[in-house]
């Protein structure tokens, strides 16, 4: 039977980027004899403009009824000034809640050949190897009242959590610990935030259930400087959604590009949503530039999680590693030793490897 994937593109450079993850999952079709039956669907700026709405019912529909969701990228200057409800973000969210996908995983690889691409010295981000646990359907992003108040004057954006939304986040974390060097950091502001102290207090109860993780407690300030001056002393992070938006962004950093990040974005049973953590680079949107891996690494995520397709995912994997080995490189990876080459050539790059 054919898996069955949604594909919202959305604006900017994810349409650009999202035929690209679907070009490789073709020719892993092919190799691998699996059926792939895809259908596209509007998500954010895009269906606003189509539909009135950032996020029509039919898109919501489509998703529940798939096996997996691909998504490319929202927003764009277009709609910056539109109202909240009418922000091309709110479709995000919106498809985020609607499939309780409350764990979004963000591996953070460094290749060896991009070791030039990052600001950071070679030596700190050699051997940096982690991944980001972020909790993505509570806290800041969805409490309220959300809202002005005080005639304009005055503001309130409201952080919630319950016990259960953070238990499940930091077992899913605990277990990925698990799976890799089996050592965990819980990320917080339990100094200042109420929520935080629960946080901590949970993930102090789990431990016994996970003897075999070693944990600590760092908070989100000292954090965010160890992530770029020790990189390789985390193996997984787990936080509330706002610290781990800002912080995958950070560690973007130590593979060079925001443009390598891939992610996982999974529901306790249901369907998962696989989507680059970069968003829709007005700046370079149109341009056919834009660097393609971390849309085709999110669709390797989507054959491991979703499909259980480790060999599949492997390949994709691997051919990417080895294009850029030879030194292919995308604007945003350039160096001058490196042969440039645009997204459509680099997503050809990739599948040839693969056949
Ligand atoms: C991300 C993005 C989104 C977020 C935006 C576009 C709403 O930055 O996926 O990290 O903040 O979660
Ligand atoms: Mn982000």
């Amino acid at each position: 039977m054919a898996n069955k994937i949604v594909l919202l593109p959305g604006d900017g450079i994810g349409a650009e980027v999202i035929y690209a993850a679907k070009d490789v999952l073709e020719a892993i079709s092919k190799k691998f004899g699996k059926e792939f039956e895809f259908s596209s669907h509007d998500i954010g700026g895009i269906a606003i403009d189509n539909h009135g709405t950032p996020l029509p019912d039919e898109t919501v529909e489509a998703c529940k009824k798939a096996d997996a969701v691909l998504l490319g990228a929202v927003g764009g200057p277009k709609w910056d000034n539109n109202p909240s409800d009418l922000r091309p973000e709110r479709g995000l969210l919106g498809i985020r809640k609607a499939l309780d996908l409350y764990a979004n995983l963000r591996p953070v690889k460094g290749f060896d050949k991009l070791l030039h691409a990052s600001p950071l010295r070679p030596d700190i981000i050699n051997g940096s190897d982690l991944l980001i646990v972020r909790e993505l359907t509570g806290g800041l992003y969805f409490g309220r009242p959300s809202e002005r108040q005080d005639n304009g004057n005055a503001v309130v954006d409201t952080l919630t959590y319950t016990r259960k939304e953070i238990e499940r986040i930091v077992d899913k974390a605990f277990q990925s610990a698990q799976l890799r060097k089996k050592h965990l950091t819980s990320v917080d502001k339990a100094n200042v935030l109420e929520s935080s102290k629960l946080w901590r207090e949970i993930v102090e109860e789990k431990k016994a259930q996970y003897p075999d993780v070693t944990v600590e407690h760092v908070l989100v300030d000292a954090a965010a400087m160890k992530l770029i001056t020790n990189p390789t002393q985390f193996d997984v992070i787990v936080t509330e959604n706002m610290f781990g938006d800002i912080l995958s962004d950070e560690a973007s950093v130590l593979t060079g590009s925001l443009g390598m990040l891939p992610s996982a974005s999974l529901a306790e049973d249901g369907v998962g949503l696989y989507e680059p953590a970069h968003g829709s680079a007005p700046d370079i949107a149109g341009k056919g530039i834009a660097n393609p891996i971390a849309m085709i690494l999110s669709a390797a995520m989507m054959l491991r999680y979703s499909f259980q397709m480790n060999e599949e995912a492997q390949t994709i994997e691997d051919a990417v590693e080895q294009v850029l080995n030879q030194n292919y490189h995308t604007a945003d990876l350039y160096n001058k030793n490196g042969e440039l080459v645009n997204t459509n050539e680099m997503t050809q790059l990739i599948v040839e490897t693969i056949e």
